[in-house]
């Protein structure tokens, strides 16, 4: 098998060493939920006996200066003003709330990227029966992304145009071209939204070269951070014009009987009550991610991922699921003869954690594909050559079997 090619300088004993999670599994889920730092557990841990000593309100004002600290953070790793970041409890809250902000109504269009994924899309799909918009369903070139004339073609007809696109999917290892995206987009004067829950963390996302209008990731995936955190990012120009559905006493000010104002920040989409400690997590997560370097963390995830699939390609009665523009730590398969949960459960039973994702999680990319389902192993800066080759060696056995 060939080596990983992990980059100079970039110490995956030393993650495994601060990784409990790496001890008792080979854990390939980081798309589902990666393991976080003892950094990340203890900052949340902490909170939790704050409150429990102070009081919930008293020990979140004593961290108020470190929750300040978060929104630099990641303005800093994601190229934007810490006033433009909204915190969520996660990427399906954070869509659905820019999404209603944005008051869209018929004859208004929606194009959206086969790589939409299931939540975000029953909400599209709602607006869609109820407020008489045009959906579009982009089509996909041969690389497997969205096809850019196509969707210039589209914007061209200028139709009021939002585009929704999901960078990486869940579906697949596939990255869509989003900065040829947004500059569509900006040149033709459509919205841009960009689903960035799988790509934030593991690819270097930078709002400004993307051209998106509004950006919305979660925390426990690539960023390693708790369950429960997420944020999104809206920029400037566009947070005067959008007011949330139900603005929220943290971002909203009640100023007489019948009226009220909107904080000028991005802070006018959140919610008072939230998890504290958890946002504490995620500081720390976000932290770690920009001491260790997001390019010497792409460069090590896109190489795991290229590696996994050349590996797996190999092993006879298995096809690597992922279209050719995928160049992420998201590989997916399938095991011919075996159902793709039958494959999950069985490297479960081996210390092998991967998913199985269902064609009902992204009907517009597995099942327009006509594929039911797919095995989906996903990489961290935690995995070792160990953990890939482990992947690789059940999965022979299994199709091993499967075939006999
Ligand atoms: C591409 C993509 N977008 C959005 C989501 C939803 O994220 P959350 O579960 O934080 O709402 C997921 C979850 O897997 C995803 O893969």
């Amino acid at each position: 098998m060939t080596d990983t090619g992990v980059s100079p300088g970039f110490d995956v004993a030393f993650e495994r060493a601060r990784t409990v999670g790496t001890t008792s599994a080979h854990h390939l889920n980081a798309a589902g939920a990666a393991l976080p730092t003892t950094g990340v557990v203890e900052a949340v841990v902490g909170h939790l006996r704050r409150e429990q000593r102070d009081g919930g309100y008293e020990a979140s004002a004593a961290v108020a200066g470190r929750i300040g600290e978060l929104y630099a953070g990641i303005a800093r790793l994601v190229g934007a003003e810490p006033d433009e970041v909204a915190l969520f409890d996660s990427a399906t809250t954070g869509l659905r709330v820019l999404v209603d902000a944005l008051r869209l109504t018929g004859p208004g269009r929606l194009l959206v990227s086969r790589s939409t994924y299931v939540s975000h899309a029953l909400h599209l799909l709602t607006l869609v029966r109820e407020r008489g918009l045009e959906l579009v369903v982009l089509p996909c070139d041969a690389t497997g992304g969205i096809d850019l004339e196509e969707l210039e073609r589209l914007l061209r007809e200028g139709r009021g145009d939002t585009v929704c696109v999901a960078h990486v999917p869940t579906s697949s290892g596939l990255v869509e071209p989003v900065a040829a995206v947004g500059a569509l987009a900006r040149r033709h004067g459509a919205r841009f939204l960009l689903d960035a829950t799988q790509s934030v963390g593991q690819l270097a996302v930078d709002v400004d070269e993307i051209g998106c209008d509004a950006l919305v990731t979660t925390g426990r995936k690539f960023l390693r951070a708790p369950r429960g955190t997420a944020f999104g990012i809206v920029r400037r120009g566009l947070i005067a014009d959008l007011a949330p559905s139900a603005p929220d006493v943290r971002g909203a000010d009640w100023t007489s009987d019948l009226d009220w104002s909107l904080a000028p920040s991005a802070r006018r989409f959140e919610t008072w009550e939230s998890s504290v400690a958890c946002r504490l997590g995620l500081a720390a997560a976000v932290d770690e991610l920009l001491e260790r370097g997001m390019a010497a963390t792409e460069r090590h995830l896109v190489a795991q991922g290229e590696r996994l699939r050349g590996d797996l390609a190999a092993v006879p009665g298995v096809t690597v699921q992922d279209p050719p523009s995928s160049r992420s730590a998201i590989v997916t398969f399938t095991v011919a003869g075996l159902p793709a949960d039958r494959v999950n459960r069985r490297l479960a039973s081996d210390g092998v954690r991967t998913v199985s994702v269902p064609a009902s999680h992204g009907q517009w990319d597995l099942g327009r594909r006509g594929v039911p389902a797919v095995v989906r192993a996903s990489t961290h800066v935690y995995n070792d050559d160990a953990d890939l080759d482990a992947l690789v060696q059940a999965v022979a056995r299994l199709a091993g079997q499967a075939a006999s």
